[in-house]
């Protein structure tokens, strides 16, 4: 649901420090509202287009989001999904041009992945996908069951739009491979949530996630069943020595 006044009202009360939007940014209107409750204001950007037209806008922070990430695409300038490239060349494409705090997202799943990205000029990383086992996780069984499944025999993701309009990163499944992953007849978003709706229910009812979406980023072995602490100190633990980036 965009993000509209009447959200805002219910937010308020809470006043924030820090508010995250996908799919660019909203109205001048509200983001002023928003600033007004010293809430700092971070973006997702997938291209260099994308990041300067949030610095521009005057955002606190970035996300760099590659190509690599699971679920949603925060794309907004562009529906061309031959724009987004992998996080690495994104990364140092965008700290190149814009001088605003970075925080990079898509693939990463150990402290290596950690390192490279503050070498190539983040300040903080985003890690989706890695916690989609851990116990805390609101993955279903099904789609817990499809992530293990697809680690164990080297399953893959794809970008996809036939879930819900927009292209979005998930384990390829029979929905995704007999309708074609990105299918120009897809309704747009987020329409095509309606009509896969039916199909994943009944399916899901009989244990099946063909005609669900599995969202999870490219990194697929970096799924960990886990507890979240446990996690977030084995990612610490494993950024290498010779750096400090607490
Ligand atoms: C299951 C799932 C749901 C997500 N939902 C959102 C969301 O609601 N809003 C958002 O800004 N990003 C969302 N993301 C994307 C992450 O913010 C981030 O870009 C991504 O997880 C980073 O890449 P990784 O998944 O490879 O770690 C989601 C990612 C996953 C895997």
């Amino acid at each position: 649901m965009p993000f509209n006044h009447e959200i805002a009202d219910a937010i308020e009360a809470f006043k924030p420090e820090v508010m995250s939007f996908h799919f660019g940014l909203p109205q001048e209107d509200l983001l002023k509202r928003v600033r007004s409750w010293g809430c700092k204001v971070i973006s997702s950007a997938t291209t260099v287009a994308e990041a300067e037209y949030l610095a521009e806008r005057g955002v606190d922070g970035i996300i760099v989001q590659g190509i690599e990430a699971g679920g949603h695409r925060g794309m907004f300038l562009s529906d061309d999904v031959n724009t987004q490239v992998e996080l690495e060349t994104l990364l140092k494409q965008i700290a190149s041009r814009v001088d605003v705090a970075l925080i990079a997202a898509g693939g990463i799943g150990d402290g290596h992945g950690v390192k490279a990205a503050m070498e190539n000029g983040a300040c903080a990383v985003q890690i989706g996908s890695a916690y989609l086992l851990c116990d805390e996780a609101n993955t279903s069984s099904l789609h817990k069951a499809a992530i293990e499944h697809a680690a164990k025999t080297q399953g893959h993701t794809a970008l996809t739009n036939i879930f819900s309009g927009r292209p979005a990163r998930g384990i390829v499944n029979r929905a995704m491979t007999e309708l074609g992953a990105m299918n120009p007849h897809a309704p747009a978003f987020p329409y095509a949530t309606n009509l896969m709706t039916q199909l994943r229910k009944e399916s899901e009812a009989i244990g099946m996630s063909d005609f669900s979406p599995l969202w999870c980023g490219a990194n697929i072995t970096a799924c960990r069943k886990i507890s979240a602490g446990e996690m977030t100190l084995a990612l610490m633990e494993s950024v290498p020595h010779d750096n400090n980036y607490e």
